[in-house]
């Protein structure tokens, strides 16, 4: 699993109860991997399986991952659990794979086994990640069935167009792992209630000829944990990306551009009806002042270009807020004087607080996972410090430390 994505995943599942049930589909030997991912995420996982899954996998296989026992049966009373003691404990349920039987049971209020026993008695937010032929999927009874139990409340993650095991294409394939536990992330976070927080993170370019361009070393990956410490804060997110690959969150609206001019455009776009800015991108200071429309050849002289200053996003957003944002929150990347270069941007953008992080070297913050810096905020108080940690971590520190 990519550390990264880890770090931006785990505060959405750190400590949560999740009882992973697993139904009998081949797309059970998924959930080995689904229920190792939820654990990695902090998450507390117990397992049930059906009669069915017991065909696909091994209760040994989970109780190896989990350090606990895994229930397939509703008359084992060797652990001292009533016959919904289950149902009392966890903060969601995640069905996946959910059979076409399985959800056929539970939307008619079946309780012949442990799994349709226990969810019968529990009250919690429930997911299922159905898996099945296309034609079962697409029969009118399965399509029935779903949809009763969405009205009830249950959340369906799924299921995905694709080949499935049987060897047709269609609707029927349960999620891979990770988007599965993108999806469900998303739908765990608190209500998006508070606006709509704009972000810009990543690079930008400036082209010099049809081949060639100017940037930096801007991984995104600042930008993309702010994303996630908004959305989790109960914010809407835009993101304005210039050209990186960074996970954003599911639920996150994205406008990829390439150039500073392109960045400040597709901004003022949700600007006005944003109330938070975090304009996290390093955007280039320097453009080409001239492009070429051809690919210029090489010589044996030396080559001067000409770069003019490129538009300052930060500075001209700043300069078209409203009432409406009541936060805007710029980045500085330096390799030296941390705190002096960070009060000049200050001034210089008038925005309402700027994090300075050290760039550069071997511990610098670009394309890094972790960071360390300061937090400055207009009106004179003292720097805060904020030690080095994950991108994550820090991300969430800073929306705390700014109220958001
Ligand atoms: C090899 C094999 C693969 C199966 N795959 C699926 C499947 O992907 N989805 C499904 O709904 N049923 C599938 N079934 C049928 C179910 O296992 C069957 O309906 C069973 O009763 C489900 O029980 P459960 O819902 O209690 O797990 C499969 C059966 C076999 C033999």
């Amino acid at each position: 699993m990519d550390p990264f994505w880890q770090s931006l995943y785990q505060p959405y599942f750190q400590n949560k109860k999740v009882l992973l049930c697993v139904t009998g589909s081949i797309a059970a030997v998924k959930s080995l991997e689904l229920c190792r991912t939820l654990l990695k995420l902090g998450a507390q996982v117990r397992v049930v399986l059906t009669d069915s899954a017991l065909q696909f996998v091994t209760p040994l296989s989970f109780e190896t991952f989990t350090g606990t026992h895994c229930f397939t049966n509703l008359w084992e009373n060797t652990h001292g659990t009533k016959h919904i003691d289950l149902a009392r404990w966890p903060d969601l349920v995640l069905i996946a794979p959910a059979t076409a039987n399985t959800i056929a049971k539970l939307a008619h209020g079946f309780a012949d086994d442990l799994l349709s026993t226990e969810l019968l008695a529990y009250t919690g937010p429930l997911f299922i990640a159905p898996a099945m032929n296309p034609s079962m999927w697409s029969h009118p009874a399965t399509q029935a069935n779903a949809a009763t139990l969405t009205v009830r409340g249950a959340s369906l993650i799924g299921p995905a167009e694709g080949d499935t095991a049987c060897g047709e294409f269609g609707a029927g394939r349960m999620l891979e792992v990770k988007e599965l536990i993108e999806v469900l992330a998303a739908r765990i976070a608190l209500p998006r209630t508070k606006g709509t927080a704009l972000i810009t993170l990543g690079p930008t370019r400036s082209s010099y000829d049809p081949v060639r361009y100017l940037t930096n070393r801007s991984s995104g990956k600042m930008g993309a944990a702010m994303a996630f410490a908004l959305d989790r804060a109960g914010y809407e997110v835009h993101v304005v990306s210039g050209p990186c690959d960074v996970p954003l969150p599911h639920l996150s609206c994205v406008t990829r551009v390439s150039t500073a001019e392109e960045m400040l455009l597709e901004c003022r776009k949700v600007f006005k009806g944003a109330s938070v800015l975090i304009a996290a991108a390093a955007v280039l200071d320097y453009r080409f002042q001239e492009t070429r429309g051809e690919k210029a050849k090489r010589a044996d002289a030396s080559l001067s270009v000409t770069l003019a200053p490129s538009i300052d996003v930060l500075f001209e957003l700043n300069r078209e807020r409203t009432d409406q944002q009541k936060t805007i929150l710029g980045f500085a990347a330096e390799t030296n004087d941390w705190l002096a270069h960070a009060a000049q941007k200050l001034k210089k953008k008038g925005c309402d607080a700027v994090f300075v992080n050290p760039v550069g070297g071997d511990t610098g913050a670009f394309d890094a996972d972790d960071n360390e810096g300061w937090l400055l905020l207009q009106g004179g108080q003292p720097e805060k410090r904020f030690e080095r940690t994950t991108k994550a971590a820090l991300a969430d520190e800073i929306v705390r430390s700014l109220g958001l």
